[in-house]
């Protein structure tokens, strides 16, 4: 099939490349020609494994193509499109002016039989108002919904093979067509069996905010259990082992630490609750107000578990902090609380030395006031205290006995419930974390 893919972010490079691995021929259109100049010549401009080999791939199989201007889409069957919702400054709401200039331009293209497939997460109700506009622009063309679900950082595996498919399709007779060509689209991955739900647009619409304000509420509950252990003196990280064995509960996203960050989650359940608002049901989500507190709190009380370990000040303490990007396998560092905190202890007196194994290029651009170093042991040297705030795996492997020679002090605060609490301990570590007792 020939697809375009409009908006070459993570979801829509990843999108692209994906689907000329399955046999399509796909066209990726962004209107940032840098961004297209360094996908046209196999070059990634954000850090996704796997992404950059699928390029090379997709590219030398002369399937995949780049291009920054929209009329390259025309004569293709399905137009994808895959631009960024932010949240708007100053508001909740979902800023949906990139959606709306994407279907604007492609109603300037679009040819009836043809299908617009939305992947972009946006707020309930877009859809039928879309499908509206596309139904009167072009009669024949149809609008279909069909989010994504891919997570940063296992992107090219998320989209090749999928937990479920959700396709939002109009609930008339053009349905059954809009359906039909997203299983040929899909085909290889419709014939794994994976599991398919075909619905309206509100509830495919629906499906992805409520997935990630799931997920949000089940880190937040085990950040509140970790608040609590902190009061108690009980353990979150057994606490979280024992109810997660409980297959109805399940371990997964129960990892207590400083919480959600990216662009993705903290956005999703604002938009989701500033929608609720508009449609007169705000109270069935003002839970997630709490939700969210509870996940800000984390980074406030990490910076005071540092000025509590550094003796009370942190005034020109050495602070090095070990990860900046807002997980692990990422260079993305929007809401990131790694970097949150690192510029919270900088501004509070600390001189933080960050590093961070993909993301310092970006963090250089916005704290450009942090030092910065290419490694933990550089940015351990004459360390009063190390934070590891986000858990790549070079540093969950650090030997905490060699590593233990660079530092000043023998402190550690594990921001993620990640390290060998007892191995760091018998190297003479005092290690503190959160919803974790203290050292003896
Ligand atoms: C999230 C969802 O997981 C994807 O399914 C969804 O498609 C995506 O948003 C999206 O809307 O596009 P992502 O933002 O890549 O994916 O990151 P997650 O893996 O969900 O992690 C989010 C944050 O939660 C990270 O900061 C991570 O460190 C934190 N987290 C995760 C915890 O604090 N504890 C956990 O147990 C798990």
């Amino acid at each position: 099939m020939k697809l375009s893919v409009i908006g070459c972010g993570y979801l829509g490079a990843v999108h692209a490349a994906s689907m000329a691995e399955l046999g399509h021929e796909v066209v990726g259109v962004d209107v940032d020609a840098a961004k297209i100049e360094l996908l046209a010549t196999g070059r990634t401009p954000f850090f996704e494994p796997g992404f950059e080999e699928l390029l090379t791939t997709s590219l030398g199989s002369g399937r995949l193509r780049f291009g920054a201007d929209l009329a390259e889409a025309a004569g293709c069957q399905i137009h994808f499109v895959c631009v960024g919702t932010p949240q708007k400054r100053g508001e909740y709401a979902a800023d949906l002016q990139y959606v709306e200039a994407a279907i604007e331009s492609l109603l300037g293209v679009l040819q009836p039989g043809e299908l617009l497939v939305g992947k972009s997460t946006v707020p309930v109700g877009t859809a039928a108002r879309l499908s509206e506009l596309v139904v009167e622009k072009v009669p024949g063309a149809a609008l279909a919904w069909n989010p994504e679900f891919l997570r940063e950082g296992f992107a090219v595996q998320d989209t090749l093979h999928p937990d479920r498919l959700v396709y939002g399709i109009p609930q008339d007779e053009t349905g059954a067509a809009a359906e039909a060509l997203l299983d040929e689209v899909y085909a290889p991955i419709v014939a794994a069996g994976t599991p398919k739900v075909v619905t309206d647009y509100a509830t495919a619409e629906m499906v992805k905010t409520a997935a990630n304000s799931f997920l949000a509420m089940k880190i937040s509950f085990i950040n509140a259990m970790a608040e609590l252990c902190e009061a108690t003196g009980a353990d979150v990280k057994q606490l979280a082992d024992a109810i997660g064995y409980d297959d109805r509960i399940g371990r997964k996203f129960l990892n207590a630490g400083l919480g959600f960050g990216g662009g993705c989650l903290p956005k999703d359940i604002r938009a989701f609750m500033a929608r609720a608002g508009e449609l007169g049901a705000d109270q069935a989500l003002t839970f997630l107000r709490e939700v969210d507190n509870i996940n800000m709190r984390r980074r406030i009380r990490m910076v005071e578990l540092a000025r509590e370990v550094l003796d009370g000040s942190l005034l020109g303490k050495r602070v090095a902090v070990l990860g900046a990007a807002f997980k692990p396998e990422s260079d993305d560092i929007r809401d990131s609380p790694a970097l949150n905190v690192a510029a919270q202890l900088q501004l509070q007196g600390a001189n933080v030395v960050l590093t961070d194994p993909a993301a310092i290029e970006n963090c250089k651009r916005q704290w450009p006031q942090i030092d910065y170093a290419d490694t933990a042991e550089e940015a351990a040297k004459g360390a009063d205290a190390v934070l590891l705030l986000t858990e790549w795996k070079q540093f969950r492997e650090l030997d905490p006995v060699a590593f233990g020679r660079v530092v000043r002090q023998k402190r550690v605060l594990d921001g993620r419930n990640a390290l060998d609490r007892d191995k760091w301990e018998a190297a003479g570590w005092s290690y503190r974390a959160l919803g974790r007792r203290h050292s003896s």
